[in-house]
């Protein structure tokens, strides 16, 4: 390809002064940049890239058949596609809940926007036009279309795009390292959990439409739920006429050691949002699925319909992409991998937290990490704004690629460093990532002069 000399890009969420690596090409856990530097993916690019970088023979097989054959057409008014419906019933069997129908979107935030309508029109389809308000979890992430990030959890995304859709709540997060409820306990209370059925209570149930819950939040560093709590989410979802979300689009697809999270922590959503892992981002792609008892009255009158569309949903290269995808998961075993190599990712973390004085907390499961960075164990005490900036942005993030290894240092909630490998990640890359951590974490604790 010729040689870049200008810049019209615009890219996602990067500061002006950001500098630019333009990524060429990539194969198996590994990405090479145009000057010829190679790095490990430790993040999957944006927790992406389940299988990998291939390459895989088979997606390029399956995107080239379906372009000779049916380069697009949609799935609004009537019309289907044959590898639409296939892609459809492959992730009816895959998913822990009975399907009702799934929607195709493009993508992530437009599966939560689509779920927040779908949950809207629901109720008013049931005579209950009052629930509108949805609530959601602090610092979560859920996209950025103006729906989506109405029900986002951080201020600093929010701020700029204010008002935003009225009557997004939020509860806080089962965070046991520093729970204002239960973290000098011994158990975790649940009390987060009865935050909910507080907040739904105070509202007014029958103003409240949908909760909308990562089964591992990423945002605030892989949350994982403590035992009890999504069962006690679904009571409160049923006792007040709620519908509960699950949004899937980091956890599915094997991410947290099954192929979803709802499988993993027996949760029983309603609805459940897909993206990223579906078709391992060769394509893009999102889907909302809907239980039956959801469709219902969507579907008991045959003039009703959702209405709402997206030229691009279900395009048919995305599915077909899609459901060689799947293929490959499953022949590869890559969500048994997950589990099964999952724990030794969790060893090497835990090392860390022993061995590092910066790792206050490990949380995670399967291939999806966080290491919660402190400047006192003890005290947990933690970064100043100044010292987070100069640290994550000034020296973590790009040490850690002058080392060969692309990870994330997120800054959304507390400083966490993030691991979310490709499943086909073994051992040898475990090592690689965890160790080039450990490097950079002894350089910071150097520079910000706290060893001793
Ligand atoms: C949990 C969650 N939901 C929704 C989204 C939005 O997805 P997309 O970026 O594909 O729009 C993301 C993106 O990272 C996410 O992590």
């Amino acid at each position: 390809m010729a040689a870049v000399t200008h810049d019209h890009l615009w890219r996602h969420f990067t500061p002006a002064g950001a500098g630019r690596i333009v990524i060429e090409r990539a194969e198996g856990c590994h990405i090479w940049d145009s000057e010829g530097n190679r790095y490990l993916d430790a993040l999957s690019a944006l927790y992406c890239v389940n299988i990998g970088y291939g390459p895989w023979p088979e997606i390029a097989e399956a995107a080239k058949r379906q372009l000779d054959e049916l380069p697009f057409f949609t799935n609004w008014v009537g019309f289907a596609t044959p590898t639409s419906l296939a892609l459809a019933d492959r992730v009816t069997e895959l998913v822990p809940i009975d399907v009702g129908r799934i929607f195709f979107v493009g993508g992530g935030s437009e599966a939560i926007e689509s779920a927040l309508k779908i949950a809207r029109q629901y109720h008013r389809l049931r005579g209950e036009p009052t629930r509108y308000k949805f609530v959601s979890r602090r610092s979560a992430y859920h996209g950025v279309t103006m729906g989506a990030l109405s029900i986002n959890g951080s201020p600093a995304l929010r701020s700029q795009f204010e008002p935003l859709l009225p009557g997004c709540l939020r509860a806080p997060m089962p965070y046991r390292y520093r729970c204002p409820y239960c973290a000098e306990k011994p158990e975790c209370t649940l009390r987060c959990a009865d935050e909910i059925d507080a907040i739904v209570e105070n509202e007014g149930p029958e103003t409240v439409a949908a909760v909308i819950l990562e089964p591992v939040q990423n945002s605030a560093g892989s949350i994982v739920p403590p035992p009890g709590y999504f069962e006690r989410v679904r009571e409160i979802c049923d006792e007040h006429g709620l519908l509960l979300v699950a949004d899937e689009v980091i956890c599915g697809f094997g991410r947290v050691g099954d192929w979803f999270g709802s499988t993993r922590y027996g949760i029983r959503p309603d609805v459940m949002t897909l993206a990223k892992g579906i078709t391992s981002a060769y394509a893009p792609l999102g889907a909302v699925v809907a239980a039956p008892q959801v469709i219902e009255p969507f579907f008991s009158d045959a003039k009703t319909a959702f209405t709402h569309g997206i030229t691009f949903g279900g395009h048919p290269l995305s599915c077909a992409i899609g459901l060689a995808n799947l293929e490959i998961m499953e022949r590869e075993d890559l969500v048994g991998r997950s589990q099964r190599l999952g724990p030794e990712l969790r060893e090497r973390c835990e090392r860390l937290l022993v061995e590092h004085p910066m790792v206050g907390d490990v949380r995670g499961d399967g291939y999806f990490y966080s290491l919660e960075l402190v400047k006192d164990k003890e005290t947990k005490e933690t970064f100043t704004p100044t010292e987070r900036d100069d640290l994550i942005k000034g020296f973590l993030t790009p040490r850690a690629r002058e080392l060969g290894v692309y990870m994330r240092f997120d800054d959304r909630g507390e400083t966490c460093a993030q691991f979310a490998p490709p499943l086909v990640a073994g051992p040898e890359e475990f090592d690689e990532m965890v160790g080039v951590l450990r490097q950079v974490l002894d350089e910071a604790w150097e520079r910000l002069g706290l060893g001793g």
